[in-house]
């Protein structure tokens, strides 16, 4: 990096900023007003689409979120717009099938998508393939990213692999992705080091505040080289959220990695999500103080709190210790899975039952499908006696996941045609059947101006989020 280069900055508040501080609430009109001037402060990016955004939209907000693509869209003309995809999960909760995958991306890019962020959960890059393909097919920049995470296997040199792998499937650019806050800033600028080592693409920080850690870790990747961060406005910054942009942009102002942004210029994107703090105030956090047990037992802050809450729920508060110290013995045996959703909630509940039925003597099924290879190839190999013990006699898949799913559009555009008021609703079809069920026919009501007999499916708040 021997000439100035200016650091680059996608804002998130559009999508992973509230939906890590008040559970992806914001709605379609809450935003729309300061989309101009956010289009003007001068953004690399606008994350704004994909992650829980889908679903939320709907289940929450009685909002189609291909109508907000759309109209965020219309008024973006110099930034770019990014999605968050959950490579064959796309931003749903299980695998599609191939045909699902590719019909979604077709549709995110042509109703208005400039990038699409894609990982996996394994960082099993299979997972990732067919829609990495079809971005790049759409004429999209194509970002695949890496599921930060730390363990024995999960060295400089396998990250540097994988980003090398990225690039030869075409990735236009690499994001690093520390969801839980656990990349210091001297582990960030050796990672970043060893990637640009190997690979010529654009490189994105993006991390979360929670250890208290990644406005450091921003800046120590940033002078290694990084290229670009995420962060967010400051309402919505800190805590779980991203680092505040002001503050990163103040930070690296009149540096040789200045952002180009203005202060001046974000002064009212700020003013305007303050507002928007108030009114959701009674979701964001109480405080935004850092989470100490994160940095103690290096596992994410959610993982911690949910397999707190296991135990109070069983009585069994007093063996959190015991439990702690069970989650390396885990991971390990499961080919040490990124702890990310959803392998962090199957190792945490995998090693609360190994406390306190015993290790390896109860299974739940998700382990047992993890075991099977349903959810892809985990970093190192499994234990096979443990794998065994899981699985009995079942015979574990070793194919790409997605190649035993079945096409399954035809079906959908079938099911769905009563309610369709576009092509992309056998899509919300096909990857949210309870949700779209109770939202198509409402929307069909409203695009059509008349009752049809609407009748309530199943109770939203039954279903996971
Ligand atoms: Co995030």
């Amino acid at each position: 990096m021997a000439e100035t280069k200016r650091v680059r900055v996608t804002e998130t508040v559009l999508r992973d900023a509230h939906q890590s501080l008040i559970a992806t609430r914001m709605t379609t009109n809450d935003m729309l007003p300061i989309i101009e001037q956010m289009d003007e402060a001068g953004y690399w990016a606008l994350e704004m689409w994909g992650g829980a955004t889908f679903d939320s939209c709907m289940r929450f907000l009685d909002e189609d979120p291909w109508e907000r693509l759309r109209l965020i869209r219309s008024r973006v003309k110099k930034a770019k717009l990014q999605m968050l995809l959950r490579g064959q999960n796309l931003v749903g909760y299980r695998h599609y099938a191939d045909d699902v995958v590719r019909e979604f991306v077709k549709k995110a890019v042509a109703n208005g998508i400039d990038i699409v962020r894609v990982f996996d959960a394994l960082n099993d890059l299979r997972n990732v393939e067919i829609a990495a393909d079809q971005v790049k097919k759409e004429g999209a920049h194509l970002q695949l990213c890496i599921a930060y995470t730390l363990s024995p296997v999960h060295t400089l040199d396998a990250f540097a692999d994988m980003a090398k792998k990225m690039t030869d499937m075409g990735a236009d650019s690499i994001a690093i992705k520390d969801m839980a806050g656990l990349l210091s800033p001297g582990d960030c600028a050796k990672l970043v080091k060893a990637i640009k080592a190997k690979v010529n693409v654009p490189i994105e920080l993006h991390s979360h505040y929670t250890t208290g850690l990644a406005s450091m870790t921003y800046f120590a990747g940033v002078e290694a080289g990084a290229d670009v961060i995420d962060t967010a406005i400051s309402p919505f910054a800190l805590g779980t959220s991203q680092p505040p942009t002001e503050s990163m942009v103040a930070a690296l102002a009149g540096t040789e990695w200045d952002t180009g942004l203005e202060i001046a210029k974000l002064l009212p994107v700020c003013e305007h999500f303050k507002k928007l703090r108030d009114k959701y105030k009674d979701l964001m956090p109480s405080i935004a103080g850092v989470n100490i047990n994160i940095l103690r037992y290096q596992i994410p802050g959610g993982m911690y709190s949910n397999m707190v809450n296991q135990l109070k729920e069983m009585n069994a508060i007093d063996k959190l210790e015991d439990v702690l110290k069970e989650v390396p013995v885990v991971r390990e045996a499961m080919g040490y899975p990124p702890l990310v959703t959803p392998s962090s909630q199957m190792v945490g509940t995998q090693a609360t039952m190994n406390v306190l039925s015993g290790r390896w003597k109860i299974f739940p099924k998700e382990i047992r499908q993890y075991f099977l290879g349903y959810y892809g190839m985990p970093p190192a190999p499994v234990d096979k006696e443990v794998q065994k013990m899981a699985i009995g006699k079942e015979e574990p898949i070793t194919c790409r996941p997605g190649e035993k799913i079945a096409p399954e559009m035809e079906q959908a555009r079938k099911d769905a045609a009563p309610w369709m008021t576009q092509p992309e609703d056998a899509l919300t079809w096909i990857m949210f059947p309870q949700v779209a069920k109770d939202f198509l026919p409402k929307k069909y009501a409203r695009v059509h101006n008349r009752d049809v007999g609407l009748q309530k499916t199943d109770d939203p708040a039954a279903y996971p989020v």
